[in-house]
């Protein structure tokens, strides 16, 4: 039996937690082994190199070396949760992937796509989601949603809002070329979104 692995991606408050506490309730009623994992994290290594990526004291981390921590982190993940649960035929969430790294790190801070493309391919062995969501909104408007939570902002949230619009012009480029990546308005009720969410991983569920 094979898993499901299903991504959530979208720029910093575009609703993605919202979601994926959405589908998580769902797949426990309906009784669907499931686990919920975020990255960069999910593994005592991958925790400390998230750690380190959101660390505000870390001002003079180089561009490369962050994408290489994500990349690192991200060979971890893949091994030590990601394929084995697939393996054992449990349905994958993650709170980003490597489109996150295509957006951010290329698209956003200018890295070369081909090396990005090269480094997700070779960090995961290769490892695909099956369906990714791709929540989109207005920069301005993830921003005042993101204003009204508690915490300092990190490191990566600092960035501001120019930084927010690459980014999101980076996903939607990205979903232009992929058929795996189902974009979805994000200005659209949490309930709303949530019914296209349910409708694409249920039919893919049945397969
Ligand atoms: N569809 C929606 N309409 C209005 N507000 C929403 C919607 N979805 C989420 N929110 C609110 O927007 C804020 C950000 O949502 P959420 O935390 O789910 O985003 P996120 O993508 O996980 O953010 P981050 O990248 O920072 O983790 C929260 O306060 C949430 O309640
Ligand atoms: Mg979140």
């Amino acid at each position: 039996m094979k898993g499901l692995f299903v991504t959530f991606e979208g720029i910093d408050g575009s609703g993605k937690s919202t979601q994926i506490s959405m589908l998580s309730e769902d797949l426990k009623k309906e009784g669907i082994p499931f686990i919920l994992i975020r990255e960069p994290g999910a593994t005592p290594i991958g925790e400390k190199i998230r750690t380190i990526l959101l660390d505000k004291a870390n001002s003079k981390m180089h561009a490369r070396t962050e994408l290489l921590l994500y990349e690192a982190a991200r060979a971890q993940i893949v091994e030590e949760r990601i394929r084995p649960e697939l393996e054992k035929g449990t349905v994958v969430i993650c709170d980003r992937f490597y489109d996150s790294t295509v957006a951010y790190q290329g698209y956003a801070r200018g890295l070369d796509l081909d090396a990005i493309g090269y480094l997700n391919r070779w960090s995961t062995d290769d490892l695909k989601p099956d369906i990714t969501f791709l929540f989109d909104l207005p920069e301005e408007v993830a921003y005042q949603r993101r204003n009204g939570r508690e915490g300092a902002e990190d490191r990566l949230e600092a960035e501001g809002l120019a930084f927010m619009k690459k980014v999101r012009d980076g996903y939607l480029e990205m979903a232009k070329a992929e058929k795996r990546i189902h974009c979805i308005c994000a200005l659209d009720e949490p309930e709303k979104i949530y019914e296209k969410v349910r409708l694409a991983v249920w039919e893919v569920l049945r397969r």
